[in-house]
């Protein structure tokens, strides 16, 4: 049985588990740089993990979740009120969002904003404000049980996480571990790109650092897998691995203007 993630993400790898989980060859250490919904991280056998992603609301709210379990849990449940879900009391929240320094409230109003938000999206602008519109969601569903299953795989497997650009997690790789990366996808058009996850935005230049570092950690025995579109862009990109090559429905889109079906790629270095 598959544990689902608690949090709604643009990109989310939880329909497409299967196909690659058994990419994954076996590891002593899980990395996954790009964690998103921690979709693969939830379904992965490995003695430990290290788990990373540059939003830092993301990162906190998985650590408070895994030092303080069931009352970090029953402080985030609190704010799923009839009463909070209104329009007014929603950019209330976004607002003490936006202003608030506390890491525990952040996260937690990350957890909110992600199931009252237009699509569930979660995207903050240059200044590095949570800038999604209200959902009008009827009754927003408060994701108990993902929420204890993601503790317990903290539980189950040593994990770190922790927050930082993908280039410093690739610097802190040694032997026995597997990488899966899940990167930004390159947009499928110029008007299209879903760049925004923690205001920061995914260059071409970051596109190519990621597939370089890629190849040098493959050269030293590390195996990365990567996901990406199936475009000109990233057969270049991906060369020299191996590709497989699939097609996804996407509900929440990386590139909000294309809902449709979109071709997915898996570069495997192996
Ligand atoms: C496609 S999503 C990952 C989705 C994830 N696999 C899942 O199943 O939910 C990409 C993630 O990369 C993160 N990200 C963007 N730029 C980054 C960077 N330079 N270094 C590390 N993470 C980054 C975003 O915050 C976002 O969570």
């Amino acid at each position: 049985m598959q544990r689902k993630p608690f949090l709604k993400w643009a990109g989310g790898k939880y329909r497409i588990l299967d196909k690659i989980l058994k990419e994954l060859p076996t590891a002593t250490r899980f990395v996954e740089p790009f964690a998103g919904s921690c979709a693969v991280y939830l379904n992965i056998q490995a003695a430990s993990a290290l788990i990373c992603d540059i939003n830092s609301d993301l990162i906190h709210l998985y650590q408070h979740i895994q030092q303080h379990g069931e009352n970090f849990i029953k402080y985030c449940q609190h704010f799923f009120t009839p009463e909070n879900n209104t329009k007014e009391r929603y950019y209330e929240l976004r607002d003490e969002f936006n202003a608030s320094i506390s890491s525990e409230k952040r996260g937690a109003l990350l957890l909110y904003l992600n199931r009252h938000s237009f699509n569930g999206l979660v995207r903050y602008n240059s200044k590095g404000g949570f800038n999604v519109p209200f959902g009008k969601y009827k009754s927003p569903y408060f994701p108990l049980k993902e929420l204890h299953d993601f503790y317990e795989k903290t539980k189950e497997i040593e994990t770190t996480f922790f927050c930082c650009d993908f280039r410093t997690v690739f610097s802190e790789l040694r032997k026995g571990d597997v990488v899966y990366c899940d990167p930004p996808y390159v947009p499928l058009s110029e008007t299209a790109s879903f760049t925004s996850y923690a205001g920061n935005i995914f260059r071409e230049r970051d596109q190519k650092d990621l597939a370089e570092f890629s190849q040098a950690a493959w050269s030293k025995g590390i195996p990365v897998i990567l996901s990406n579109h199936d475009t000109s862009e990233t057969r270049l990109l991906y060369a020299d691995a191996e590709v497989k090559l699939f097609n996804v429905q996407r509900f929440i889109s990386c590139n909000g203007d294309n809902r449709g079906a979109a071709a997915e790629l898996l570069a495997i270095y192996r």
